[in-house]
This record gives C-alpha cells, structure tokens and sequence, in this order.
C-alpha cells in the first residue's frame, strides 16, 4: 500500500491512518452495513474519511472494508460509479486515501491486514472507526502528537455510569472505583514496531481475543506505556439503531460544522433564484450574492407577483430565470409565514395558508426545480426554524411545517443524490425579519440573530459540498467568512 522506504532517522514518521470498515454491524440489523447509512447528509464512512483527509498531520489513509462492499465504498470515496461526471469525482476525491482493502473476520485481524499493508515499518499507524464518524479533528492531533513521547496512545473518556463486573450468571463480582475508569473510543496511536510486535506475539497465543487495538499492546507488550488522550462525549461510536438518531442530531448541534468546501469565490458567475426576496433572509441573501458576482434572480409576493405555494408562478420563475442565463444552479427558498395564536383560534384559510406556504411551497418548488438543478448538478437550499426541534404553543403550524422541511431536505438529498443535486436547509434561531416584527413587535436588541448573519451562513452551506444537512445558526454568532470553520454557536 504505502510504496514510500522507511523513513531515514530523524525525519518525521509517516502518519498512515487506518480506517476501520470490516465490520457488518449485526447489532444494528440493517442489510447494509452501518457504516453506509447516511447521517447528516452522507454514509459515516464518507463523514470519517473526510475527517482525516483534513488532517494536516495525516498524511496517508486505508480504508480496511468488508468484502463484499469494495466496490460501494470505491464507488462512495473514489466516485468511481459509473457514469459520474467530473464535479462528482471532484467532490469525491479524497487525495490521501491510498487503498480500500479487504477486512478480516474479526476486528484485530482486519487490523492485522491493515499492519501488513503497510510498507513504511517505521511510521505512525493511527487506527479509527468507521463508525464514529463524529470525530473531533482536535483529537487526531493530540493523538500524533503523543506519539512524539509515547509508543502508544489510546482515547478514553470518564464514564458517568457506574461501571459493574458480573459473572456468567449475571451477579456482580466487582464494581471498580469509577473515577479511575474510563471509556475507550478510537483513535488508538501506535508507533509500527510496538502495534507490529504486539500482534507478532498475539499471533502465538491460541487463546487471543481482542475487541481493541490498545489492549494487544497491553497484554503482549505490557512494558509499553499507553498514553491516554481526552476523547469527546460526542465520539460516539453507532452501534444500535438509536444512535443513527443521535448521531444525526450531534451532527446539527456540532459547534464547528463541516464546511471546510465552502469556497464563496465558487459561486462567481453561478445562477441563483431566490423565492422570497424581498424582505429579511431573501432580501440580504440576493445582496449578498450579488456581491459575491452571482447572477441573482428574486422573486417575490409584493416584488414581482410570485406566489411560492402557486405552481404555475414556481415554474414560470424558474423557466424565466434559466432562459436568461442558460442555467440554473442554486434555488433558495426563503418564503415564510408565521401566525401566532392558539391553535384553535386560527381561521380555516388562515391555517392552510400557512400549512401551503410553509411547506407546500416547498415541495412545488422542489418538484419544479429538479430538472434545472440535475441538469446542473446544483443546490436547493430550504429554511427550518429552530422551532422545529420542540413544538411550541402557539406557533403550532409554524413548529409543525418547519419540522416537516427538516426530514424534507433529508429525504429529498437521498433522493436526489444519484441526480448531484445538493439539498440543505438552515435552521435559525430567531432572526431579525420583517416577519418577526409583525408577529410580535418590538425586541430587545442584540436578542436576534441579524437576517445578514442568516445570509452569510447560507452561502457557505450554498458554497460547499454538503448535502441532506440541517445547519442550525445561532446567537452568538460568528461571521463564516472570517473561520471558515465556525457557522454557529449553540
Ligand atoms: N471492524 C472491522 N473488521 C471487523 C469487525 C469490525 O474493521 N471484522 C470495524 C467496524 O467496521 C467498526 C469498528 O471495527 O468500524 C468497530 O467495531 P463494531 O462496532 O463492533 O462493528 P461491527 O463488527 O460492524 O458491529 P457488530 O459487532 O454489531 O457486528
């Protein structure tokens, strides 16, 4: 696999990252394995590689991946699929990835044909689960970095839970003292000589079992100290059908959100409608993307006559905006409305004006864009609220139909994934709008998230890769353009 020699002496060690993928996830019981089921937009495998392509330090990785499922992974990671256009394999490419290979059938013999996959017996092998795909890049470093003193470096957390040893018979035999105990994740670091000759002497004993890396070392090199770094509460590694949930969730409350493709400088020149541009989000989003040299088209309700939840003014809209100018690359949907009020005081109209503008809209628009927008591998960009994570009283249509864009986008950008077509919707915390202020006057100032600050997050999400993402934005907020790394706090 890695072809380079053996690092001369005092150059630095070779950084190959081992991403683990032999498994089959049987606890899950899906007929796929768990590390292709998409969360926040793309298969955790996706998620972990990427992680580690952004590395810095990293400068190699494997991909150890069930038989079987060679070609789904080579397909996903090297968009090898048939027929894929240029920009997908663009999008795909993940330039450290030096092989997909085989696992064995167990975890420590896909290790072990990992080990012997690689050629540089003097680097640094950094094993990782495809299945934690939520992975702090913060801790691969401190992982590396450990290696400078350490022969072996492992990631643990402190366990809330009280930890108890039982017997066969499910009776308790020992319940260590919990503030020395702590709860293994991957990374697990090794310099090759010590991880090699651990599984050497592994090798010998009959009776090996091992369901980690760092235990190898422990019991067949027990001289070697294991160095351990802080791991991440949110690490966590999907096991159950419960954590694709709560993992989906970590994704939109990650403090620092993948957008490390967001290139504004991409979006010069690209066509970019925009439903609901006159006032608030859509009104500073058209500003803001004509400054960055996009060709703007908005339409509104009071500007031009376009009615969101009006098929017929959807698709005249969208028929005009790619007659001008050839194509049609990004659609935003920024359209709103918001009655406040108890539920059972809400008029007939009123209610299916709402229900029709808040999310019929939607799907028109969706439905009505989808042959521009596969035609150029483009973008369909929605709005949630942060309202959609708990209903509350009387906000009762506007809770229900902005929870509804949420699974909306996620269905649409698994659907629309064969097409290259990108679907996202932003979900902020109270904004300052038009819309705001006639549900409910007057706020106190600096209690709102600025609409420009709405804007801005949503070019980044418009200018990099992700797809089937919910991006929450949120007071306080930090300006993307300044940290490409930071979108919102929670
Ligand atoms: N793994 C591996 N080779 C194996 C078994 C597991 O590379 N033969 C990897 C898995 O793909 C996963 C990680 O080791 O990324 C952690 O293992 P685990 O969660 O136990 O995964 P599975 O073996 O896939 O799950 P299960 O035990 O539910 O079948």
């Amino acid at each position: 696999m890695d072809q380079k020699p053996p690092s001369p002496p005092g150059t630095r060690r070779r950084n190959v990252a081992v991403i683990l993928a032999g498994g089959v996830g049987a606890r899950m019981g899906l007929d796929i394995p768990k590390q292709f089921v998409p969360i926040a937009g793309r298969t955790s495998l996706e998620h972990t590689v990427e992680l580690f392509q952004h590395c810095g330090l990293v400068d190699e990785m494997i991909v150890m991946m069930a038989p079987g499922y060679i070609p789904r992974a080579e397909e996903l990671l090297l968009g090898s699929k048939p027929g894929a256009n240029a920009d997908a394999k663009a999008a795909n490419k993940f330039s450290k990835l030096a092989g997909i290979l085989p696992g064995g059938a167990d975890r420590s013999e896909t290790s072990r044909l990992a080990l012997a996959a690689i050629a540089d017996k003097d680097a640094n092998v950094i094993f990782h689960d495809a299945v934690r795909p939520l992975l702090d890049g913060d801790i691969i470093i401190a992982c590396i970095r450990a290696l400078d003193v350490y022969a072996a470096v492992d990631t643990a957390i402190p366990s809330a839970d009280t930890i108890i040893e039982v017997d066969d018979e499910n009776f308790i035999r020992a319940v260590p003292p919990r503030a020395k105990l702590r709860r293994g994740q991957t990374p697990q670091a090794f310099r090759m000589p010590v991880i090699a000759e651990a599984y050497e002497r592994a090798g010998q004993d009959p009776g090996f079992s091992a369901t980690d890396d760092c235990s190898v070392v422990l019991k067949y090199c027990p001289d070697v100290p294991i160095f351990v770094v802080d791991g991440d509460e949110a690490n966590i590694k999907i096991t159950q059908p419960i954590d694709i949930h709560l993992a989906d969730k970590l994704f939109q409350l990650k403090h620092k959100t993948m957008l490390p493709g967001g290139n504004r400088a991409g979006l010069r020149g690209s066509t970019v409608l925009v439903f609901g541009a006159s006032s608030g989000i859509g009104l500073e989003l058209v500003q803001q993307l004509e400054a960055e040299g996009a060709l703007v088209v908005g339409q509104s309700r009071t500007g031009n006559g376009t009615y969101v939840e009006d098929r017929q003014c959807v698709a005249q809209a969208l028929a005009s905006a790619a007659a001008t100018h050839g194509h049609l690359d990004h659609v935003i949907l920024t359209a709103g409305v918001l009655s406040v009020g108890p539920l059972a005081q809400l008029t007939d109209e009123q209610l299916h004006h709402d229900v029709d503008v808040n999310l019929t809209a939607a799907f028109i628009v969706a439905q009505e864009s989808q042959k521009y927008l596969a035609e150029s591998k483009g973008s369909l960009t929605l709005f949630a609220s942060s309202s959609y994570t708990r209903g509350r009283a009387n906000y009762t249509v506007y809770s229900a139909t902005k929870a509804a864009i949420v699974n909306l986008t996620q269905a649409l950008a698994d659907e629309w994934s064969s097409d290259g077509i990108r679907v996202n919707c932003i979900s902020p915390s109270r904004t300052a709008t038009p819309m705001r202020t006639r549900a409910f006057g007057a706020e106190e100032e600096g209690s709102l998230l600025p609409a420009a600050a709405v804007a801005g997050a949503s070019i980044q999400v418009l200018a990099s890769a992700m797809t089937g993402q919910v991006v929450d934005v949120r007071l306080p907020y930090t300006d993307p353009s300044k940290d490409s790394e930071l979108v919102a706090l929670p």
